[in-house]
Formats: structure tokens, sequence, C-alpha cells
């Protein structure tokens, strides 16, 4: 597939040197990542919220080695609660729970996700669990499980592309926290997930169209697909409740505007800091076009 390639090219430590310290990586970079600060991401935040595009920030960080960065990433997290507050934002929060100390103690994992789960109901917003890699699936939505029932204000995503999906939804709908239904992200093997283009469409189709007629959650439909977001659009039709599309900041910036312009509620994930580089290698993966963009760039100076 031409995603795990890309994913395998990015992977290489002297693809990643040549986007991370050279300016044609930093422009494509600056695309997709709202800045390396808190400041730059609030900033970004601010004008989204101007166009009437509500947002989730992402602190970036992925992976994490020790306990010294989860909890400066739990940190960062505080932080930007804080700033949500201080800046009177319409804004939640996407968290990875690799970063916060999944893989290493999943425990403190869970307490660090209690924390900003705590700071987030103070201010009156929610905290969605981004999914990662299928070998943190299962350890992911027990974590998040457990968050939820605690708290009651979180959502967790779930990626279409996995055979387990339609299982999961049945576990975690009655949960009530909102759920955030995305294609997926990463190069996964036919053995969890679907690998043809169609057959990834039809399961997000599928779960769609359960989620929209799910009362007890509010679907967070996270696609820049046409061809998906138009059965949701009818599904809308005869829903009540609340729900909301989903797109990445610098992803068909005019459909996003487009949507919330006709009413509908979108929100615009939004990352920022200094760990950049793997986000962007998905978005590059997504759409190879971005890839060849940077080559280009770099080839002409
Ligand atoms: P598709 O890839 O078919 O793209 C449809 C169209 O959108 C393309 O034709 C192009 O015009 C545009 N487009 C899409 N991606 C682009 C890009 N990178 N650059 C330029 N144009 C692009 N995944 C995951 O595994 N775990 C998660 O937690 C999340 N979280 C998440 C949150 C939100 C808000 C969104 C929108 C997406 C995610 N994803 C994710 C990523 C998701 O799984 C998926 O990889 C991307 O959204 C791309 O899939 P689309 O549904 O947009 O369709």
């Amino acid at each position: 597939m031409i995603r795990s390639a890309v994913l395998a090219i990015t992977e290489r430590s002297w693809t990643r040197r040549l986007i991370m310290d050279t300016p044609p990586g930093r422009r494509v970079a600056q695309r997709f990542v709202a800045g390396e600060t808190l400041a730059s991401a609030v900033a970004v935040a601010r004008s989204l919220n101007d166009e009437g595009l509500k947002v989730s920030m992402d602190h970036l960080g992925e992976h994490v080695t020790s306990v010294d960065e989860t909890i400066a990433a739990r940190d960062a997290y505080l932080a930007c609660a804080h700033a949500i507050a201080g800046a009177g934002l319409d804004a939640n929060i996407s968290v990875k729970l690799t970063q916060l100390g999944m893989g290493i103690d999943d425990g403190i994992a869970a307490e660090h996700l209690g924390e900003i789960a705590v700071a987030a109901k103070e201010i009156g917003t929610t905290v969605t669990v981004d999914m990662e890699e299928s070998t943190y699936t299962e350890t992911t939505i027990g974590i998040y499980e457990k968050a939820q029932a605690d708290h009651g204000n979180l959502g967790i995503a779930i990626q279409a592309y996995l055979l387990r999906s339609a299982a999961d939804l049945d576990r975690i709908i009655p949960l009530g926290g909102h759920i955030r239904l995305c294609k997926g992200a990463y190069a996964e093997s036919a053995d969890v997930a679907y690998q043809g283009v169609s057959e990834v469409n039809r399961s997000f189709d599928r779960l769609s169209a359960l989620l929209m007629a799910s009362p007890d959650t509010k679907p967070a439909i996270a696609s820049h697909d046409d061809g998906r977001l138009t059965p949701v659009l009818v599904a809308s039709e005869s829903r009540t409740e609340p729900w909301e599309f989903q797109m990445l900041y610098g992803v068909r910036r005019d459909r996003q505007r487009e949507l919330a312009t006709s009413g509908h509620d979108v929100r615009i994930y939004v990352p920022y800091g200094e760990a950049w580089y793997p986000y962007l290698t998905r978005r590059m993966a997504e759409r190879p076009a971005n890839l060849m963009f940077f080559a280009r760039a770099l080839v002409g100076g």
C-alpha cells in the first residue's frame, strides 16, 4: 500500500533530518501544524473560532520513553486547559495515550488522563482520546472506559479501517461520551484492518450510520471525503441530538467554512508543539502529493 511505503520512507533518519531541518520541510509542516508554542495554537484557535469553527487542541507528541516526558506532556495539557479558559476559546482537548505513558506504564497514562479530564471539566470542556496503532486499541479503550466512568466528559476516536470497530462501538456507545469516527491513519496489516479504499469507505459509512442513529452518543464525523460526508448530511436531517463534523487544520479549509456557514457544527483539530514530525508523516502518507510538494520545493530551492 502507498501509505505503508510513504510511512516507511519517512521513518528513515535521513528523511526525518531532511524534512525537519530544511525550509521546504518546515513550510509543509506549517500548513498542518499551528506552530511550536501554545501561544501560536491559541492564536490559530482564536481565528478559527472567529470564523465560526470549533477547535480541538492537540499538544503533539507520542510514544514517549520516560516518566518525566509523560509528566511534561500532562503539564502541557494542563497549561492548554488554562489557556483555553483564559482566551475564552470554544475548544476541547485531544490526547494520545502513548504521550501520557501508555506502553511504559498504563497506570500512569490513566492517572494523567484523569487529571487532564478534571482540568477540562473545571473549564466546562471535554477530552477526546485519539486512537493510535492497533497494538494499543484494547488498552486505549480500557483506559477510556474507566476515565469516562469516573469523569463523564470524555470521548474517543474509532478507526473505520479496523475489523474490530463495529464491536467496539457496541461496547462504548452506552458510556455516553462523544465518538470521533475516522478512517484510520496508520499502516495496519490485513489480519486487523481492511486494506482496500472501498472496504474502508463501506465500513466508515456503516459505522457513521450507526452513530448517527444512536441518541446516547455525540457522533463526531472526522473526514474530508465528500463521499463519506454526504450520507451523514442526509442522516442528520432526522437526528435531533447533537453531533458534529471534525476536520484537520490545513485540510480542505474551504469545505470547513462552507459546512459551518450552512449551519453545521464543525470542529478543527489544531496540533501544535515541537514534536510535529510523526503527525506530518501521517498527513503525507494520506496524500503522497504532500510529499511530492516537499520534494519539488527541495529541488527548486
Ligand atoms: P481521504 O484520505 O480519502 O481524503 C479525502 C480528501 O481530503 C482528499 O481527496 C483530499 O482532498 C483531502 N485530504 C485528506 N487528507 C489530506 C492531507 N493529509 N493533505 C491534503 N489533503 C488531504 N486517525 C487515526 O488513526 N486516529 C485518530 O485519532 C485520528 N484523529 C483524527 C481527527 C480528525 C479531526 C480527523 C479529520 C482525522 C483524524 N484521523 C485520525 C485521520 C484519519 O484517520 C484519516 O487518516 C484522515 O482524516 C484522511 O482521511 P479522510 O477521511 O479525510 O479521507
